[in-house]
């Protein structure tokens, strides 16, 4: 599947993960000029020369490459928010600490960027001949709830919610940039080899193979989402196919939420 995005700059968060670096690759395949960004440490992998160190929690960082882009590029068509972490415990047992941290990363962190990168996204619109774009990756556990994540839970749901109000904001006040959301399912992905790993600790031992394989049997095609599914999902959204989209969740999920 392919979308001309011939000349359009396309920022993608969290690019050195599974999913951030199959978009990225996607995107740039596709045409698009790819800014990788990523915590400093994270950077590299995939096939991205254009790495950027970016908190996505911190404002000034935020700043720092979005005028980056804007005196590089002179232009920002295309805003992925992916980066994200999916802490794993008993409600009971976690610490306000931890809590906000998983608020901060992927709340505050997709809000940040939206309204860091709104005026050049915007710019660009005004001048590019089609509107911007928006995706961010929120997630299943955002709509459908799980064991031993609500902080993840919780944020996703906010991640949707937040997708849906600055679409409807923006296309209310006659801003030409649209927002959508993808919600994956389970993905094969070191992040869920990690969660299986501390549902295993946490139950005392469950054998992950197990936990794997009941993780599987509730995904209707029979197996996890790949990485480059999500990907595909995303570069729809940020393609002309789907210029009427807004305020849409695609779930990304094989059926999953409707079984
Ligand atoms: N893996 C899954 O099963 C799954 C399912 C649904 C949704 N998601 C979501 O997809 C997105 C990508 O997940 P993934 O599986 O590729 O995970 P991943 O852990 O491989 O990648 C996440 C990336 O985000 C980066 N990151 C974390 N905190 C950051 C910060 N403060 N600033 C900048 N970057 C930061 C990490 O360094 C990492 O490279 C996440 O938002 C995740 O919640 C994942």
């Amino acid at each position: 599947m392919t979308y001309d995005l011939t000349g359009r700059v396309a920022l993608v968060t969290g690019a050195s993960g599974n999913i951030g670096a199959a978009i990225a690759r996607k995107l740039r395949a596709d045409g698009a000029m790819v800014v990788s960004a990523d915590l400093p440490g994270h950077l590299g992998g995939g096939e991205s020369e254009d790495w950027h160190a970016l908190d996505i929690v911190d404002e000034t960082s935020w700043a720092t490459l979005i005028a980056w882009i804007e005196g590089r590029h002179g232009r920002l068509d295309i805003l992925v928010n992916n980066a994200g972490i999916a802490p794993m415990g008993k409600l009971e047992d976690m610490a306000i600490a931890e809590w906000r941290r998983c608020m901060a990363i992927n709340v505050d962190g997709a809000f940040l960027g939206i309204r860091t990168a709104l005026p050049l996204l915007r710019t660009t619109a005004a001048t590019a001949g089609h509107d911007a774009r928006i995706v961010n990756v929120a997630s299943a556990a955002g709509v459908r709830a799980s064991p031993l994540s609500s902080a993840y839970c919780t944020s996703k749901a906010a991640v949707g919610m937040l997708t849906k109000a600055a679409a409807i904001e923006f296309a209310s006040l006659g801003y030409p940039v649209r927002a959508n959301s993808v919600h994956p399912a389970a993905v094969e992905s070191d992040m869920i080899d990690a969660i299986l790993d501390r549902y295993s600790a946490i139950t005392g031992g469950t054998p992950v193979d197990d936990l794997r394989a009941g993780l599987i049997a509730g995904h209707p095609f029979g197996r996890l989402v790949r990485p480059d599914e999500v990907a595909d999902a995303v570069l729809f959204l940020c393609s002309e196919a789907a210029r009427y989209l807004n305020a849409t969740e695609i779930h990304v999920d094989g059926g999953m939420i409707a079984s």
